[in-house]
């Protein structure tokens, strides 16, 4: 979704722009522009297509200045062209905006605006905000943009400037992210933290309804009101490095090999010495009211939701608690019930997705206690829910989400076993060798990357295919799921999740000679109804890749290809399975020529409804 970066210091603002676009690539667009206080006043420069295109633009005729503003747009109202890019202006050219977010009243704006004389050249929402805030101005920026965002409807994160008051940079966010990079004698806008951590460490995190005015020597935040904050400085310790490619052909790659890492750093410190207990610190739920649960909502988007569909099995196992999983856009307009007993788990690598967000505004609306699981501290879902579990995956790039689908998986084992070691529900012996296995999980994640060749190998054979299907049964069915969005979104290729014993209800029509069905057995009581739904689909002359566990000779003889993942528990499966899926896919995009990090029509952080 869109990317914004501001500067205003001492540097050529043009090349901080770009950098910061750079770092937020991950995040998807089809455009990109800049604008930049010059000393022929605000101009501004954007072009449809890759920053690329920008950067040759800039190349022929750099804007100079030291404060600007730059954006990737992700296309909502209006095609991706060079006029519906932004930044967007008023008429007189003196205002300068980005946005990132949907203003949904922008069409009354607009029409009030048209009466005045303001002509519009661009399809956009975001071109009414330069307008508007162009038609409040009275010489004083700050009162101007208080007043424009108060009259807007929607969702917004804005970076403005205005010729007329030439040191300074106004930001503003109501439900898309937005954080200030504090410098010395420099400052900075981004929507992430990668777009300034090559100049700054400290930042500010907006809140809604909060904006902050830059001058290169000083940041002041205040509501939209005018009340000014005081708010201390978030230090970030983690490392470009770790956002950067390291080596790696694409950052879906990397991500994949980081799991190791991940698994032991979302552990972490979350199980006692003696390994026989989890400790969720970040939990504040007494065991008092854990006892008074009666049910658990988990609400996420995508892969988020995937891992959703293994936490539930495994908070029934361990905590014998009912578990409803709902996709985040449907949760709302269900009207699930939820009471104070509700336990509400939001899951969102980002924790910046508007659907997943208002699903947990929804069940807080209702007394629900709301525990987040997200990748990024201070992210929204982070800072509204009751209790956060960090996913200790570091900066997920690729669009196609890998370690944070695994660590959401860890997320879910702790507090799954959290809630159970409370209510008494989990054996202490059991603990301890869940545990046990969990501790086990880096080296066989190791020792399935080591199967990449092999991997790769057919997924060449499936890329030439344009559809295919994934079975599984229970926890395989759920993983199943996962592996096909993956393959969909960055291979392109169509594909379908069945659970193994439903294909026989219809869509077995669809088997016919040559197609790719991927079958996972990996779930040990489930074995042989899965291998009698092998069957269904090899009579019919489907070409089976099995995926079994280490040592199930039987898999082999019924499909035309295995691979096999370390043994485990069968609850921690999903944990291993998922691997040599996401390797499919990683290769099979790759075979077919795609852009594997930002596959085409998809965002990372999906900020709109
Ligand atoms: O940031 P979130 O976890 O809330 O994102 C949810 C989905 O948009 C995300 O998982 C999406 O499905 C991924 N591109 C899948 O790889």
């Amino acid at each position: 979704m869109c990317g914004i970066v501001g500067y205003v210091g001492k540097r050529n603002s043009q090349e901080v722009l770009i950098e910061g676009l750079k770092k937020l690539e991950y995040r998807g667009y089809d455009s990109a522009g800049v604008a930049v206080f010059t000393q022929e006043g605000l101009q501004v420069k954007k072009a449809k297509g890759r920053l690329a295109v920008l950067e040759s633009q800039l190349g022929d005729a750099p804007l100079l200045g030291n404060i600007g503003i730059g954006h990737t747009r992700w296309a909502t109202h209006g095609k991706p062209s060079d006029v519906n890019s932004h930044p967007h202006t008023d008429n007189s050219s003196k205002f300068s905006v980005v946005h990132n977010g949907i203003i949904e009243n922008y069409i009354a704006l607009k029409e009030e605006l048209i009466e005045k004389g303001h002509h519009f050249v661009s399809e956009t929402d975001t071109e009414v905000i330069s307008h508007l805030i162009a038609s409040l101005y009275e010489g004083d920026i700050v009162k101007a943009v208080q007043q424009a965002v108060k009259r807007m409807r929607g969702a917004f994160a804005l970076g403005v400037l205005t010729e007329y008051e030439p040191d300074k940079l106004v930001a503003v966010r109501l439900a898309s992210p937005l954080i200030i990079g504090v410098g010395e004698g420099e400052n900075f806008i981004g929507s992430d933290i990668p777009a300034i951590l090559e100049y700054t460490r400290n930042v500010y995190i907006l809140n809604d309804y909060e904006m902050a005015v830059l001058t290169k020597e000083s940041v002041e935040l205040m509501t939209i009101e005018g009340n000014f904050i005081s708010r201390e400085l978030f230090r970030v310790d983690w490392d470009i490095v770790t956002a950067e490619k390291a080596g790696f052909d694409h950052f879906m790659l990397k991500e994949i090999y980081d799991q190791p890492k991940a698994y032991r750093d979302t552990v972490g410190s979350r199980i006692n010495d003696a390994g026989t207990a989890v400790e969720l610190k970040e939990i504040g739920m007494t065991a008092e009211q854990i006892k008074q649960l009666r049910n658990v909502h988990i609400v996420a988007c995508g892969t988020a939701y995937h891992a959703g569909l293994v936490g539930k099995t495994v908070i029934e196992t361990l905590a014998r608690i009912p578990v409803e999983t709902d996709v985040a856009s449907e949760y709302r307009y269900r009207a699930p019930i939820i009471t104070p007993n509700t336990l509400v788990i939001v899951v969102s690598q980002s924790g910046e997705t508007a659907d997943t967000l208002a699903a947990l505004r929804e069940a807080k609306r209702n007394g629900a206690r709301v525990i987040a699981i997200t990748n990024v501290v201070g992210s929204s879902v982070a800072r509204e829910a009751d209790d956060v579990i960090v996913t200790w995956a570091g900066p997920e790039i690729a669009v196609a989400s890998t370690k944070a689908y695994t660590s959401q998986l860890v997320a879910f084992y702790l507090l799954g076993l959290h809630l159970g070691q409370s209510l008494g529900t989990v054996e202490a012996g059991e603990v301890a060798e869940i545990i046990a296995a969990m501790k086990q999980l880096p080296e066989q994640v190791e020792a399935i990357l080591e199967q990449s060749e092999a991997i790769k190998g057919v997924a060449e054979q499936i890329s030439t295919h344009n559809n295919l299907f994934f079975i599984g049964r229970g926890l395989d069915y759920a993983v199943a799921l996962e592996g096909s969005l993956k393959l969909k979104e960055i291979s392109y290729i169509h594909s379908e999740a069945y659970a193994a014993g439903e294909l026989k209800h219809g869509t077995l029509a669809l088997i016919e000679e040559g197609i790719p069905v991927i079958a996972l057995a990996t779930q040990e009581t489930l074995f042989e109804k899965t291998v009698s739904n092998i069957k269904e689909v090899t009579a019919r002359g489907a070409f089976v890749i099995g995926l079994a566990n280490d040592g199930d000779e039987e898999l082999a003889k019924s499909v035309d290809q295995v691979f096999t993942i370390p043994r485990t528990l069968p609850l921690l499966s999903p944990a291993l399975s998922v691997i040599p899926l996401q390797l499919l896919s990683y290769y099979a995009s790759l075979a077919r020529g795609n852009d594997v990090d930002k596959p085409r029509n998809l965002a990372k952080s999906v900020t709109v409804e």
